[in-house]
């Protein structure tokens, strides 16, 4: 998509960090801004708003279906529709794979990855109808690369690369003009290490043993110290947007894991640990 200004992008997540950040982006290219979020959205609404585009604002949580079409529908009802779609909601519970509780399973598969399955259902065959529109999936490089600690993490963020990579083939097959991108950042300084804050009530979390908490120590050190900012990967996807690609891998320092993975299936030998690349 070329022409962003007057249009209407949808940004789930966006109360902080990068749907936050994204949110601005494209409101800063004269974009109306749709924001959902499980979180109060009123003090980026008013940002938005003093850019002098319109907003909408719906709390929603896309673990549920029905929340994610009403806010597809929002959408069409105070802005006109969605152009842009950015499935950005997400959640960090730690933990290795057999310890990790039921309820953080569910909690993390629901946000992750249904989030973005129901953000594909509710908007997809809006933006095929008007044939114009981009569809922009937050992943991870651990939707590419399987660091230890994170397994339900990884597992969410392996399925939203590939759900993208079919989204986009089956958009192709159909010569539909509705683009598609996967963002797969580093580390980044937003809320995402504090994301027990919107754990919903009556799910069981991980009990956490000391190695969880000291990888919990890691990772928000490791978020905090983040060199690309939330505005800075906010700008790599408005421009992946306006130029049609694919994948956005805004840290590619990265790609030496990536590479390693790649190589490691190729030649069919066990994979090397990403994190002592
Ligand atoms: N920050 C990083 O280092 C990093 C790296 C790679 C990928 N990501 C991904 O970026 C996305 C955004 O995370 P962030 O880093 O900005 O973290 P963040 O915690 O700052 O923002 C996440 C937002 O999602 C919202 N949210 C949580 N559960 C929700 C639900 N059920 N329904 C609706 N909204 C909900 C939160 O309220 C919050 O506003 C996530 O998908 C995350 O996995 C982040």
């Amino acid at each position: 998509m070329k022409e962003l200004k007057g249009k209407v992008v949808a940004v789930t997540g966006a109360a902080s960090g990068l749907g936050r950040a994204m949110a601005l982006a494209f409101a800063d290219e004269g974009m109306n801004v749709a924001l959902g979020d499980v979180a109060d959205t009123s003090d980026v609404f008013a940002a938005i708003e003093a850019k002098g585009v319109s907003a909408v604002a719906m709390k929603l949580d896309v673990s549920k279906a029905q929340e994610v079409e009403a806010f597809a529908e929002l959408a069409e009802k105070e802005l006109g529709g969605a152009h842009v779609v950015c499935n950005n909601a997400g959640v960090s519970p730690l933990g290795a794979t057999w310890e990790t509780s039921l309820g953080d399973w569910q909690w993390i598969l629901g946000v992750n990855l249904w989030g973005v399955i129901h953000g594909v259902r509710s908007f997809v065959p809006r933006l095929m109808k008007r044939n114009e529109g981009h569809v922009v999936n937050t992943a991870s490089v651990a939707g590419i690369i399987s660091p230890p600690g994170s397994g339900a993490y990884n597992v969410t963020k392996h399925a939203v690369v590939t759900l993208s990579e079919t989204l986009h083939h089956e958009l192709r097959e159909r010569s539909s003009a509705v683009g598609v991108s996967v963002l797969c950042p580093a580390y980044v300084p937003t809320g995402i290490a504090d994301s027990e804050r919107n754990r919903p009530a009556g799910l069981e979390a991980t009990v956490k043993t000391k190695e969880m908490l000291a990888r919990q120590q890691m990772l928000r050190k490791a978020v905090s110290s983040g060199r690309l900012s939330a505005d800075d990967v906010a700008k790599a996807v408005v421009q992946a947007v306006k130029e049609n690609r694919f994948y956005i891998l805004t840290h590619p320092r990265i790609k030496g894991a990536i590479g390693a993975r790649m190589e490691d299936i190729l030649q069919e030998r066990p994979p090397r640990n990403p994190m002592s690349l």
